[in-house]
Protein backbone atom coordinates (compact mmCIF):
# COMPACT_ATOMS: atom_id res chain seq x y z
CA UNK A 1 0.00 0.00 0.00
CA UNK A 2 1.35 3.85 -0.93
CA UNK A 3 0.46 6.48 1.47
CA UNK A 4 0.76 9.77 -0.76
CA UNK A 5 3.21 12.64 0.94
CA UNK A 6 2.09 15.34 2.01
CA UNK A 7 2.75 18.47 0.21
CA UNK A 8 5.20 21.30 1.36
CA UNK A 9 6.90 23.77 0.63
CA UNK A 10 10.93 25.16 -0.46
CA UNK A 11 11.33 28.62 1.02
CA UNK A 12 13.47 30.97 -0.12
CA UNK A 13 14.43 33.53 2.92
CA UNK A 14 16.67 34.92 5.06
CA UNK A 15 17.32 33.40 8.68
CA UNK A 16 15.87 36.13 10.41
CA UNK A 17 13.02 36.11 8.82
CA UNK A 18 12.20 32.22 9.65
CA UNK A 19 9.72 32.65 12.79
CA UNK A 20 7.17 33.59 11.18
CA UNK A 21 7.38 31.02 8.49
CA UNK A 22 7.60 28.36 11.28
CA UNK A 23 4.74 30.00 13.47
CA UNK A 24 2.51 29.64 9.89
CA UNK A 25 2.15 26.40 10.58
CA UNK A 26 2.96 25.35 13.71
CA UNK A 27 1.06 26.50 17.33
CA UNK A 28 3.38 24.92 20.05
CA UNK A 29 6.33 27.20 21.66
CA UNK A 30 9.08 24.21 21.39
CA UNK A 31 11.79 23.98 18.38
CA UNK A 32 14.28 20.54 18.84
CA UNK A 33 16.93 21.56 16.42
CA UNK A 34 19.18 18.53 15.35
CA UNK A 35 22.29 19.69 14.14
CA UNK A 36 26.54 18.66 14.22
CA UNK A 37 29.10 20.90 15.99
CA UNK A 38 30.20 22.37 12.94
CA UNK A 39 27.15 24.22 12.10
CA UNK A 40 26.34 24.49 15.99
CA UNK A 41 29.39 26.22 16.27
CA UNK A 42 28.96 28.93 13.67
CA UNK A 43 25.13 29.30 13.69
CA UNK A 44 24.00 28.74 17.39
CA UNK A 45 23.75 32.27 18.67
CA UNK A 46 22.27 33.24 15.19
CA UNK A 47 19.72 30.28 15.63
CA UNK A 48 18.47 31.72 18.71
CA UNK A 49 18.25 34.89 17.98
CA UNK A 50 16.33 34.67 14.50
CA UNK A 51 14.13 31.73 16.43
CA UNK A 52 13.53 33.94 19.47
CA UNK A 53 9.70 33.44 19.65
CA UNK A 54 10.66 29.85 20.87
CA UNK A 55 12.14 28.13 23.56
CA UNK A 56 14.98 26.38 21.20
CA UNK A 57 16.80 22.98 22.28
CA UNK A 58 19.81 21.44 20.66
CA UNK A 59 20.79 18.06 20.21
CA UNK A 60 24.68 18.44 18.74
CA UNK A 61 26.09 15.21 17.12
CA UNK A 62 29.59 15.06 15.49
CA UNK A 63 29.68 16.01 11.90
CA UNK A 64 30.37 13.71 9.36
CA UNK A 65 28.52 10.49 7.31
CA UNK A 66 29.59 8.36 10.50
CA UNK A 67 27.13 9.88 12.55
CA UNK A 68 24.42 8.25 9.75
CA UNK A 69 24.29 5.19 11.89
CA UNK A 70 21.84 3.41 14.29
CA UNK A 71 23.78 4.44 17.24
CA UNK A 72 23.47 8.18 16.51
CA UNK A 73 19.91 7.72 15.86
CA UNK A 74 19.57 6.18 19.43
CA UNK A 75 21.33 8.60 20.90
CA UNK A 76 19.12 11.61 19.22
CA UNK A 77 16.09 9.68 20.49
CA UNK A 78 17.04 9.36 24.10
CA UNK A 79 18.22 13.02 24.16
CA UNK A 80 15.01 14.10 22.35
CA UNK A 81 13.02 12.31 25.22
CA UNK A 82 14.77 13.35 28.13
CA UNK A 83 14.82 16.72 26.75
CA UNK A 84 10.85 16.72 26.44
CA UNK A 85 10.03 16.06 23.13
CA UNK A 86 6.27 15.19 22.81
CA UNK A 87 4.32 13.53 20.11
CA UNK A 88 3.01 17.27 18.46
CA UNK A 89 6.12 19.08 18.93
CA UNK A 90 8.06 19.98 15.97
CA UNK A 91 12.00 18.80 15.18
CA UNK A 92 14.04 20.94 12.85
CA UNK A 93 17.03 19.50 11.00
CA UNK A 94 19.44 22.51 10.66
CA UNK A 95 22.73 21.10 8.37
CA UNK A 96 23.77 19.28 5.91
CA UNK A 97 22.30 16.05 4.22
CA UNK A 98 23.75 14.36 7.32
CA UNK A 99 21.67 15.98 9.68
CA UNK A 100 18.36 16.02 7.38
CA UNK A 101 18.47 12.40 6.62
CA UNK A 102 19.36 11.26 10.09
CA UNK A 103 17.07 13.84 11.64
CA UNK A 104 13.99 13.35 9.25
CA UNK A 105 14.41 9.48 10.36
CA UNK A 106 14.24 10.40 13.70
CA UNK A 107 10.94 12.84 13.09
CA UNK A 108 9.97 9.91 10.83
CA UNK A 109 9.95 6.78 13.66
CA UNK A 110 9.46 8.29 17.38
CA UNK A 111 6.34 8.09 18.50
CA UNK A 112 5.11 6.53 15.28
CA UNK A 113 6.28 9.95 13.37
CA UNK A 114 6.64 13.83 14.49
CA UNK A 115 6.60 16.84 12.23
CA UNK A 116 9.93 18.45 11.14
CA UNK A 117 11.03 21.31 9.26
CA UNK A 118 14.63 21.19 7.19
CA UNK A 119 16.99 23.60 7.22
CA UNK A 120 19.63 23.23 5.10
CA UNK A 121 23.17 24.75 6.19
CA UNK A 122 25.03 23.00 2.52
CA UNK A 123 24.43 23.59 -1.39
CA UNK A 124 24.05 19.50 -1.45
CA UNK A 125 21.68 19.80 1.01
CA UNK A 126 19.91 22.52 -0.62
CA UNK A 127 19.25 21.51 -3.89
CA UNK A 128 18.92 17.57 -3.22
CA UNK A 129 19.06 16.07 0.08
CA UNK A 130 16.46 18.15 1.78
CA UNK A 131 13.69 17.90 -1.07
CA UNK A 132 12.22 14.25 -1.51
CA UNK A 133 11.37 12.91 1.54
CA UNK A 134 13.98 10.25 1.59
CA UNK A 135 15.27 9.99 5.31
CA UNK A 136 17.49 7.36 6.32
CA UNK A 137 20.69 6.28 8.23
CA UNK A 138 23.50 4.03 6.96
CA UNK A 139 24.20 0.20 8.03
CA UNK A 140 27.94 -1.31 8.20
CA UNK A 141 26.66 -3.33 5.29
CA UNK A 142 25.94 0.02 3.25
CA UNK A 143 24.44 3.91 2.89
CA UNK A 144 21.13 4.31 2.88
CA UNK A 145 19.86 0.87 3.94
CA UNK A 146 17.67 1.42 6.72
CA UNK A 147 14.84 4.72 6.31
CA UNK A 148 11.36 5.92 5.59
CA UNK A 149 9.75 7.98 2.74
CA UNK A 150 8.95 11.19 4.94
CA UNK A 151 8.41 14.60 4.28
CA UNK A 152 9.02 17.95 6.21
CA UNK A 153 6.28 20.08 7.05
CA UNK A 154 8.18 23.04 5.07
CA UNK A 155 12.33 23.32 3.68
CA UNK A 156 13.63 26.92 4.78
CA UNK A 157 16.57 28.38 2.43
CA UNK A 158 18.58 30.75 3.34
CA UNK A 159 21.83 30.67 1.23
CA UNK A 160 23.50 32.97 3.52
CA UNK A 161 24.31 29.50 4.96
CA UNK A 162 26.78 28.75 2.57
CA UNK A 163 29.56 31.71 3.34
CA UNK A 164 30.75 29.10 6.06
CA UNK A 165 31.25 26.07 3.76
CA UNK A 166 34.78 25.31 2.33
CA UNK A 167 34.98 25.11 -0.99
CA UNK A 168 35.57 21.69 -1.28
CA UNK A 169 31.88 21.31 0.19
CA UNK A 170 30.66 24.17 -1.65
CA UNK A 171 32.03 22.12 -5.06
CA UNK A 172 29.96 18.92 -3.45
CA UNK A 173 26.87 20.41 -4.03
CA UNK A 174 27.85 22.10 -7.25
CA UNK A 175 28.21 18.46 -9.11
CA UNK A 176 24.24 17.45 -7.84
CA UNK A 177 23.25 21.13 -9.94
CA UNK A 178 25.03 20.27 -12.84
CA UNK A 179 23.89 16.67 -12.65
CA UNK A 180 20.40 18.33 -12.75
CA UNK A 181 21.22 20.42 -15.70
CA UNK A 182 22.88 17.44 -17.29
CA UNK A 183 18.73 15.66 -16.79
CA UNK A 184 16.58 18.09 -16.65
CA UNK A 185 17.33 21.79 -17.66
CA UNK A 186 19.94 22.27 -20.55
CA UNK A 187 19.78 25.83 -19.75
CA UNK A 188 20.77 25.94 -16.24
CA UNK A 189 23.91 23.39 -17.74
CA UNK A 190 24.58 26.07 -19.61
CA UNK A 191 24.82 28.66 -17.05
CA UNK A 192 26.94 26.27 -14.43
CA UNK A 193 29.07 24.76 -17.75
CA UNK A 194 32.02 27.22 -15.94
CA UNK A 195 32.52 28.76 -12.44
CA UNK A 196 30.28 31.44 -11.72
CA UNK A 197 29.06 32.15 -8.42
CA UNK A 198 25.53 30.94 -7.84
CA UNK A 199 22.35 32.54 -7.44
CA UNK A 200 19.02 31.62 -6.10
CA UNK A 201 18.14 30.96 -9.59
CA UNK A 202 20.30 28.48 -9.96
CA UNK A 203 19.33 26.65 -7.23
CA UNK A 204 15.54 26.92 -7.89
CA UNK A 205 16.22 25.53 -11.28
CA UNK A 206 17.98 22.73 -9.11
CA UNK A 207 15.35 22.05 -7.10
CA UNK A 208 12.79 22.00 -9.56
CA UNK A 209 14.50 19.14 -11.78
CA UNK A 210 14.57 16.94 -8.44
CA UNK A 211 10.68 18.33 -7.59
CA UNK A 212 9.25 18.03 -10.67
CA UNK A 213 10.60 13.73 -10.66
CA UNK A 214 9.76 13.60 -7.56
CA UNK A 215 6.03 14.30 -7.71
CA UNK A 216 5.94 12.52 -10.88
CA UNK A 217 7.37 9.18 -8.63
CA UNK A 218 7.30 9.62 -5.08
CA UNK A 219 8.34 6.42 -4.02
CA UNK A 220 11.32 6.15 -6.72
CA UNK A 221 10.19 3.64 -9.63
CA UNK A 222 10.11 5.12 -12.68
CA UNK A 223 11.31 8.90 -13.44
CA UNK A 224 12.76 9.90 -9.73
CA UNK A 225 15.46 6.91 -10.87
CA UNK A 226 16.94 10.00 -13.30
CA UNK A 227 18.24 11.44 -10.14
CA UNK A 228 20.77 8.57 -9.85
CA UNK A 229 22.69 9.40 -13.17
CA UNK A 230 26.05 9.19 -12.35
CA UNK A 231 25.18 7.55 -9.12
CA UNK A 232 25.79 3.77 -10.18
CA UNK A 233 29.20 4.25 -10.83
CA UNK A 234 29.71 7.34 -8.04
CA UNK A 235 28.29 4.75 -4.97
CA UNK A 236 31.25 2.09 -6.35
CA UNK A 237 33.84 4.68 -6.14
CA UNK A 238 32.82 6.08 -2.84
CA UNK A 239 32.81 2.73 -1.39
CA UNK A 240 35.87 1.30 -3.13
CA UNK A 241 37.47 3.86 -1.21
CA UNK A 242 36.01 3.75 2.05
CA UNK A 243 33.98 6.92 1.87
CA UNK A 244 37.06 8.57 2.52
CA UNK A 245 39.00 9.84 -0.77
CA UNK A 246 36.26 11.34 -2.88
CA UNK A 247 33.07 13.62 -1.26
CA UNK A 248 30.03 12.66 -3.16
CA UNK A 249 29.56 15.41 -5.93
CA UNK A 250 33.27 14.47 -6.65
CA UNK A 251 32.54 10.33 -7.00
CA UNK A 252 29.36 10.93 -9.22
CA UNK A 253 31.19 13.42 -11.33
CA UNK A 254 33.19 10.45 -12.55
CA UNK A 255 29.95 8.59 -12.46
CA UNK A 256 27.88 10.90 -14.61
CA UNK A 257 31.63 10.92 -17.05
CA UNK A 258 31.46 7.04 -17.00
CA UNK A 259 27.88 6.65 -17.71
CA UNK A 260 28.60 9.21 -20.45
CA UNK A 261 31.37 6.53 -21.80
CA UNK A 262 29.29 3.71 -21.56
CA UNK A 263 26.71 6.05 -23.52
CA UNK A 264 28.69 6.96 -25.97
CA UNK A 265 29.89 2.36 -26.66
CA UNK A 266 26.07 1.70 -26.68
CA UNK A 267 25.46 4.64 -29.60
CA UNK A 268 22.90 5.95 -27.28
CA UNK A 269 24.78 9.61 -25.64
CA UNK A 270 26.62 11.53 -28.48
CA UNK A 271 30.47 11.73 -28.84
CA UNK A 272 30.80 15.01 -27.91
CA UNK A 273 29.25 15.13 -25.05
CA UNK A 274 32.03 13.65 -23.33
CA UNK A 275 34.45 15.91 -23.48
CA UNK A 276 31.46 18.83 -22.83
CA UNK A 277 30.86 17.25 -19.68
CA UNK A 278 34.33 16.34 -18.66
CA UNK A 279 35.18 20.19 -18.81
CA UNK A 280 32.49 20.86 -16.97
CA UNK A 281 33.59 18.89 -14.34
CA UNK A 282 37.08 19.38 -14.41
CA UNK A 283 36.87 23.44 -14.70
CA UNK A 284 34.91 23.36 -10.71
CA UNK A 285 37.46 20.79 -9.63
CA UNK A 286 35.20 17.95 -9.38
CA UNK A 287 37.10 15.74 -11.46
CA UNK A 288 41.27 15.39 -12.64
CA UNK A 289 43.55 13.58 -15.03
CA UNK A 290 43.35 10.82 -15.63
CA UNK A 291 39.58 10.78 -15.40
CA UNK A 292 39.18 7.46 -13.84
CA UNK A 293 37.13 4.92 -16.09
CA UNK A 294 34.91 2.50 -15.62
CA UNK A 295 37.42 -0.58 -15.42
CA UNK A 296 38.47 -0.13 -12.13
CA UNK A 297 35.34 -0.23 -10.45
CA UNK A 298 33.05 -2.95 -12.65
CA UNK A 299 33.52 -5.70 -10.42
CA UNK A 300 32.19 -3.23 -7.84
CA UNK A 301 28.98 -2.75 -9.55
CA UNK A 302 28.89 -6.80 -10.63
CA UNK A 303 28.71 -7.95 -7.20
CA UNK A 304 26.00 -4.63 -5.90
CA UNK A 305 23.31 -7.01 -4.12
CA UNK A 306 21.42 -3.87 -5.58
CA UNK A 307 21.05 -5.12 -8.91
CA UNK A 308 18.01 -7.04 -9.98
CA UNK A 309 17.71 -10.44 -11.83
CA UNK A 310 16.87 -9.16 -15.16
CA UNK A 311 19.98 -6.80 -15.37
CA UNK A 312 21.16 -3.16 -14.18
CA UNK A 313 18.69 -0.45 -14.22
CA UNK A 314 21.59 2.29 -15.47
CA UNK A 315 20.63 6.12 -16.48
CA UNK A 316 22.21 7.60 -19.25
CA UNK A 317 21.64 10.38 -21.40
CA UNK A 318 20.26 10.75 -25.22
CA UNK A 319 20.98 14.35 -25.24
CA UNK A 320 21.65 16.96 -22.49
CA UNK A 321 18.46 17.39 -20.98
CA UNK A 322 16.94 13.86 -22.34
CA UNK A 323 17.99 11.21 -19.89
CA UNK A 324 16.71 7.42 -20.59
CA UNK A 325 16.68 4.35 -17.94
CA UNK A 326 18.32 1.49 -19.61
CA UNK A 327 18.51 -1.93 -18.03
CA UNK A 328 21.65 -3.21 -19.30
CA UNK A 329 23.44 -6.43 -19.10
CA UNK A 330 26.93 -7.18 -18.35
CA UNK A 331 28.64 -7.00 -21.41
CA UNK A 332 27.02 -3.76 -22.21
CA UNK A 333 29.40 -2.32 -19.06
CA UNK A 334 31.72 -4.15 -19.65
N1 LIG B 1 17.83 12.23 1.36
C1 LIG B 1 18.27 12.40 0.13
O1 LIG B 1 17.48 12.43 -0.82
C2 LIG B 1 19.73 12.57 -0.11
C3 LIG B 1 20.19 13.02 -1.36
C4 LIG B 1 21.56 13.24 -1.53
C5 LIG B 1 22.44 13.02 -0.48
N2 LIG B 1 21.95 12.58 0.72
C6 LIG B 1 22.85 12.35 1.86
O2 LIG B 1 23.43 13.61 2.22
C7 LIG B 1 24.63 13.36 2.93
C8 LIG B 1 25.68 14.35 2.47
O3 LIG B 1 25.23 15.64 2.76
P1 LIG B 1 26.23 16.88 2.78
O4 LIG B 1 27.08 16.85 1.57
O5 LIG B 1 25.43 18.07 3.08
O6 LIG B 1 27.24 16.48 3.96
P2 LIG B 1 27.29 16.80 5.53
O7 LIG B 1 25.96 16.89 6.12
O8 LIG B 1 28.24 15.80 6.10
O9 LIG B 1 27.97 18.24 5.56
C9 LIG B 1 29.26 18.41 5.05
C10 LIG B 1 30.17 19.14 6.04
O10 LIG B 1 29.83 20.52 6.04
C11 LIG B 1 29.64 20.96 7.39
N3 LIG B 1 28.66 22.05 7.32
C12 LIG B 1 27.33 21.96 7.07
N4 LIG B 1 26.82 23.17 6.90
C13 LIG B 1 27.82 24.06 7.08
C14 LIG B 1 27.89 25.48 7.02
N5 LIG B 1 26.84 26.23 6.69
N6 LIG B 1 29.09 26.06 7.28
C15 LIG B 1 30.19 25.30 7.57
N7 LIG B 1 30.17 23.96 7.61
C16 LIG B 1 29.00 23.35 7.36
C17 LIG B 1 29.21 19.74 8.14
O11 LIG B 1 29.46 19.85 9.51
C18 LIG B 1 30.05 18.67 7.47
O12 LIG B 1 31.34 18.65 8.06
C19 LIG B 1 25.00 11.91 2.65
O13 LIG B 1 24.76 11.15 3.81
C20 LIG B 1 24.03 11.49 1.56
O14 LIG B 1 23.71 10.12 1.62
C21 LIG B 1 20.63 12.36 0.92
Amino acid sequence: MQIPMKKYHIVFEKLNQFNKHIKSIYSHDQLFVITDENVFSHYENKVKKALSDFNVSFTVIPPGEKSKAFDMYLHVISDLIAKGLKREHMIVALGGGVVGDLAGFVAASIYRGVPFIQIPTTLLSMVDSSIGGKTGIDLPEGKNLVGAFYSPKIVLIDMDFLQTLSPREYRNGIAEVIKAGLIGNPTLYAQVRRPIELNSMHLKAAINVKKALVDSDPFDKKERMFLNFGHTFGHAIEKHFNYERFKHGEAISYGMIIAIEIGNKLNITPASLYDEVKGTLSSWQLISDPVMTKDRFVTDILTDKKNTADGFHFILLEAIGKPVIKILQKDDIL
